[in-house]
């Protein structure tokens, strides 16, 4: 007789996932969210998604989401390239996940991941990987995600991998399908025995890692790749931007060539998921003395009092969530 092993939670992306999805327009049990085997996106990586960090406030009683409004609006305009036509705003997707991280009622660190992707073909569509005559749908799920940098540092590979150009493959928008990309990079960087890495674009200059941003620090100076370096303009790399003037730092946007980043003070990754995370070694090279430098720290201490509630968030970043004592009892397939 065989015995079924008893269900452990499911880790897709790295944290716990929660009780509660919101998936095509009804809060439902995640166990039971599912997707047919036939739909599109499976088949050929045609979604967009969304990466949110909702950060526990002290007393346990609140959560923060950071700047849910500026990634919910990605989300819509990585839809427009793919022709996903949500009936929805960013308004009504930033209600949907208050409302499912109130009935996840976890206060605790979470990931929301937000999903929107090409379902089935309409009636009368030719069959074919094209886009239009494609039904649309739309999920969020979140997870139980804490800080998960290396405290030390990151060490990084300089990939074999390229980004893919603008022509080949929009970086530029949060593609399902890139993300083979960023998959194969960080598989070889692991197999390597490194935590990440970075990649060149098609022209041989610094892009981005696998999910997150490269900044080199030289003096007070914070040097970023364009967006126009073939990577994805993170909601944390502008935060950065924002922090840089608070702090007197100067922010500098141009083309950052390898050498650059062999030869900078410091070099650090920003993220919705990593944060600000020092790197203290490239390709066999320590950056700088191979420890986490003193901007990159100030830097990182701001983001973390930011996103934390713990300076004034003047600029309206925060869309705090309160919790109810115990978890609300949901009946499956409410709507929203
Ligand atoms: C390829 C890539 N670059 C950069 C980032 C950083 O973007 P953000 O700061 O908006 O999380 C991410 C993460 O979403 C990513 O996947």
């Amino acid at each position: 007789m065989t015995t079924t092993p008893a269900p452990t939670p499911a880790r897709t992306i790295g944290g716990t996932t929660s009780t509660w999805s919101w998936h095509e327009g009804s809060f439902v049990p995640t166990s039971q969210a599912r997707v047919p085997l036939t739909t599109q996106a499976l088949q050929y990586g045609t979604g967009v998604f969304e990466g949110i960090r909702a950060y526990a406030l002290p007393g346990g009683r609140e959560l923060a989401v950071f700047r849910l409004h500026d990634h919910h609006r990605r989300l819509l305009r990585s839809c427009r390239l793919l022709r996903i036509d949500l009936p929805y705003d960013a308004d009504d997707l930033a209600r949907a996940t208050v409302e499912l991280l109130r009935r996840n009622a976890a206060a605790a660190d979470t990931y929301i991941r937000p999903l929107a992707y090409k379902l089935s073909l309409l009636p009368g569509t030719r069959p074919g990987v094209g886009l239009a005559g494609v039904s649309d749908a739309v999920s969020v799920s979140t997870f139980l995600m804490g800080h998960y940098a290396p405290p030390g540092g990151l060490r990084c590979t300089l990939s074999s991998w390229r980004r893919p150009a603008d022509g080949v493959l929009p970086v530029r928008a949060k593609v399902c399908g890139g993300y083979v990309n960023s998959a194969l990079a960080l598989d070889e960087a692991r197999a390597a025995g490194m935590d990440d890495a970075i990649l060149c674009n098609e022209r041989g200059h610094i892009a981005e890692a696998t999910t997150a941003n490269v900044f080199a620090v030289f003096g007070n100076r914070l040097v970023t790749p364009a967006a126009t370096a073939d990577i994805l303009e993170g909601v944390t790399r502008d935060t950065v931007r924002a922090l840089a003037g608070d702090l007197g730092l100067v922010y500098e946007v141009r083309d950052v060539q390898r050498t650059e980043l062999f030869l900078a003070d410091e070099v650090f990754l920003t993220g919705t998921g990593l944060g600000i995370a020092p790197v203290v070694e490239l390709a066999g090279r320590p950056i700088g003395d191979g420890v986490p430098g003193p901007v990159t720290r100030l830097v990182s201490e701001h983001y973390t009092a930011l996103v934390r509630g713990e300076l004034d968030d003047d600029r309206g970043w925060l869309t705090r969530v309160p919790l109810n004592p115990a978890p609300v009892q949901h009946s499956a397939e409410e709507t929203s």
